[in-house]
């Protein structure tokens, strides 16, 4: 696979270029900063390059350590992905991608079973910030979730089902892409076209444990089922040295480009 076969990489900060998979190991690698707040965060934020990684930032590191850590992130030139995974009716939800994008984030989410005028509401709010936007990607059906547990939601048809479904509401709002599981990645690919972003977690490189993830793939083996780009967490964060742990993936992706 070759970087002209995977299409054109999202610039910084900007959907202009629609979703797309991006170029290079070094844009692809999103690591998950879980961590309980700023103070224990900032290490690995200091031992990593933002030259070389994006950092994803959720909802308890966010509650803890408020938009000005958001911030701090961004001025230290990384590109974040925020996740807070919005979902509530479409006015509130266009405010939150709004203030958000007022943080300088490269990438968010929102629930795609906020429905459709939900999803075009916050993608209408991000089109309004103007100039460079974040990308807008959703969530669609939970991997903690279950067939029994969406039927218990009048949810009916398997996982992919739902899945396909809902990541193809997401893109007709006009949303850059979805956050997709190892297993549906391929089948969202083939499905919705290669400008459509996917970012996936459940990644483990092929040296590390799987930790609490059942169904996991290689940083190559999601790359070579379409994903855009890559979340990861403990096989970074919890290494030795997490810049050698992110090297040593960078490298595991570039040998798909020469094999
Ligand atoms: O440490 P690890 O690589 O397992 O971290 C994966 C990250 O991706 C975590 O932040 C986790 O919450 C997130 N994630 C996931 N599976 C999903 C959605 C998000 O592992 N389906």
């Amino acid at each position: 696979m070759t970087d002209d076969a995977q299409g054109s990489a999202p610039a910084k900060g900007s959907a202009s270029v629609a979703g797309g998979r991006a170029t290079g190991a070094a844009t692809r690698i999103i690591v998950a900063l879980d961590y309980p707040n700023p103070r224990q965060a900032l290490p690995l934020l200091d031992s990593l390059d933002g030259a070389e990684c994006k950092l994803k930032i959720g909802k308890e590191l966010f509650v803890r350590g408020g938009p000005q850590f958001v911030r701090q992130a961004a001025e230290r030139g990384f590109d974040v992905f925020l996740d807070l995974k919005f979902h509530d009716i479409p006015n509130t939800v266009a405010q939150a991608c709004s203030a958000a994008a007022d943080l300088g984030v490269w990438m968010m989410n929102v629930h795609a079973l906020g429905g459709k005028k939900m999803l075009e509401a916050a993608r209408n709010a991000l089109d309004k910030a103007g100039g460079s936007r974040p990308l807008l990607v959703a969530v669609t059906v939970l991997t903690s979730l279950d067939a029994h547990d969406l039927r218990q939601l009048g949810l009916m048809g398997s996982v992919e089902e739902n899945v396909l479904r809902l990541a193809r509401l997401a893109h007709a709002a006009g949303l850059d892409g979805v956050v997709c599981s190892p297993r549906e990645t391929a089948l969202l690919r083939g499905a919705l076209g290669a400008d459509f972003c996917l970012v996936t977690p459940g990644i483990r490189p092929s040296n590390s444990t799987a930790d609490d993830q059942k169904r996991t793939l290689t940083p190559c083996e999601a790359l070579q089922a379409g994903a855009s780009y890559l979340v990861i967490g403990r096989p970074i964060t919890r290494a030795p040295d997490p810049m050698q742990a992110l090297r040593a993936i960078q490298s595991e992706i570039a040998s798909l480009h020469t094999t």
